[in-house]
């Protein structure tokens, strides 16, 4: 496999400053993805689809968009379509949403560094609600950047960059050197007039799991950064490039591993408690790729970035492969695991992870609709979790690791199953809820995690930015204004709680806190990319090989 044959470069054209990261993004992967396996995927042409081409010049210029959407500098308000620009009234609770932001955001030496958690005065509990954790700084880091505000999210990876180069221990055991935190938090002695960083890598984390999402989110912003401020300096700096290898030195690494996806312990991401997500995850899976093909577009070919280049093609490669044949459930594939035979012995085997029949969940037969599709939740030795997880689906096709075909379906299966997968508050971080004899094995009865609340099929409304990029780039973008209507009749009069309980979403979260960071943050991006498309860019990953097909929903019109 060949390495980059160019150094990453800034050309100046005109007015807009185009950095070469856009081309390099798809570069390497149109040599490096397979073609896509075809999937079937009956779909009627619709009225909607017949008026596609309507929609391409009213809304998003299907050729142009993409590439309007790579380009920094390139989101002035005459890329946006007046049907857009007028039908998007200022909504009185952004005003309300920003000083809430504001006012979470953490200060060190008189740097802004990132936001803490929630800024939830009234909860008597505070645990580490008062941190900055990585994960939830990705949506404020993206309100800034759409914003035009990028110090914030520039010094938050510096900040972050030095703690990976912290020892770290979990009592006599040293962590990867590339482990990034969890969280950090900033101690002020107004005394002596100091600030102190403590930050946490999982040695104090419910459980003591390493966040393996954190270094994948770090990669993944850096490259937000660089594509939306077109500044390369800190992306190619000498610091950023080691702290780069070192992540892809943890996932890339070679062992027993018969499979390209990645292994990873129970809690290591956004659920970070225990909820079966061991194994093979698909929200672990989604954010590894796509934090490759971030990583593929800014690692310098020199001497030490050239052989992580060729480790990150292969891997893509592979991976690519997998996801979409094994991880892939629609209607016809699940006929098939239906009828698959066990025990198959060689390499002629079609049941190779040998799953048993017997174990498909009921529900599941119910839940597939006939046109739609979806990655399922894990897929393992004679183990596959049905449950369907929204991160790692929305993320699965911001990254392309999803086909066009493939990210169509799971739209389709959002909107076919909108009262299960959204219902009164969006978005179910997973469906469905394990319950009874089930939840005790898998959660070990986890009191915080009961049926319907919190990881165990809760409704997270930060899911909200995912699901509009994903609608966004899907050419959707009425679904998402329909999910962002739920929000907005509500979520400011309940405080912008982190998280809904009950079977519809219906019910503030039992233990949730108030004025979270991230559901506010989510919001104000999914409101930001509604209005300018072309803020996509960012936090899309095209391959050019796939045309991207953008295509009208049957509910688009409602
Ligand atoms: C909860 C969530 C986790 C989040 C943290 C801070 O632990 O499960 O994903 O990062 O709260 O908001």
């Amino acid at each position: 496999m060949e390495g980059h044959k160019e150094p990453l470069r800034v050309r100046v054209e005109g007015s807009h400053t185009n950095c070469s990261l856009s081309e390099m993004d798809d570069f390497h992967l149109t040599r490096a993805l397979e073609k896509p396996r075809q999937l079937k995927i009956e779909r009627k042409r619709s009225l909607d689809e017949r008026s596609m081409s309507e929609l391409s010049n009213g809304y998003v210029r299907q050729d142009s968009f993409l590439d309007m959407a790579h380009s920094p500098g390139s989101r002035s308000i005459l890329d946006t379509p007046l049907s857009v620009r007028n039908s998007f009234e200022p909504h009185p609770i952004i005003a309300e949403a920003w000083e809430a932001l504001r006012r979470s955001m953490v200060f060190f030496r008189g740097q802004p560094v990132g936001t803490i958690a929630a800024y939830d005065h009234a909860s008597e509990e505070v645990l580490n609600y008062d941190q900055v954790f990585v994960r939830d700084f990705v949506p404020s880091a993206l309100a800034f950047l759409m914003n035009g505000e990028p110090d914030i999210v520039k010094n938050f990876l510096l900040k972050t960059l030095q703690l990976q180069g912290w020892e770290k221990r979990v009592d006599r055991f040293k962590l990867g050197e590339g482990v990034m935190p969890a969280s950090f938090k900033v101690l002020h002695d107004p005394v002596r007039k100091t600030d102190t960083i403590v930050a946490d890598f999982g040695e104090s984390a419910i459980g003591r799991v390493a966040p393996v999402d954190s270094g994948f989110w770090w990669i993944i912003l850096l490259r937000a950064y660089t594509k939306s401020t077109g500044d390369l300096t800190l992306s190619e700096s000498p610091e950023c490039q080691k702290g780069m290898r070192l992540i892809l030195s943890l996932c890339l690494s070679e062992g027993f591993d018969t499979f390209p996806t990645l292994l990873c312990a129970d809690g290591c991401s956004m659920v970070d408690r225990r909820m079966g997500v061991y194994g093979y995850p698909i929200e672990i899976q989604a954010l590894f790729f796509m934090s490759l093909r971030c990583a593929l577009s800014m690692l310098k070919p020199d001497e030490e970035g050239r052989e992580f280049i060729e480790r990150i093609v292969k891997r893509l490669h592979a991976l690519s492969f997998h996801m979409r044949n094994y991880f892939w459930l629609d209607f016809q594939q699940l006929n098939d695991i239906y009828r698959y035979k066990t025990e198959e012995y060689s390499h002629t085997a079609v049941n190779k992870f040998n799953v048993m029949p017997d174990s498909i969940p009921e529900w599941v037969f119910d839940f597939m609709p006939l046109r739609g599709g979806y990655f399922v939740g894990n897929v393992s030795p004679a183990r596959m979790d049905f449950r369907w997880f929204s991160l790692g689906n929305c993320v699965s096709i911001l990254s392309s690791l999803a086909t066009p075909d493939q990210s169509m379906a799971i739209m389709d299966l959002l909107e076919h199953r909108w009262e299960e997968l959204v219902g009164e508050m969006p978005l179910k971080i997973c469906y469905p809820c394990i319950e009874g004899h089930e939840w005790r094995i898998v959660t070990g009865c986890d009191p915080k995690n009961t049926r319907w609340s919190y990881h165990n099929g809760g409704s997270w409304p930060v899911l909200l930015w995912t699901l509009t990029a994903a609608c966004i780039k899907t050419g959707r973008p009425q679904i998402a204004r329909r999910a962002i209507d739920l929000i907005e009749s509500r979520i400011h009069r309940d405080c912008w709680p982190e998280y809904y309980d009950g079977k519809q979403g219906r019910y503030v979260g039992k233990q949730a806190r108030k004025y979270q960071t991230w559901s506010i943050a989510g919001y104000l991006v999914a409101k930001m990319m509604l209005e300018d498309p072309s803020h996509i860019g960012m936090i899309s990953l095209e391959d050019k090989q796939m045309k991207p097909v953008i295509k009208r929903s049957a509910s688009w019109t409602c």
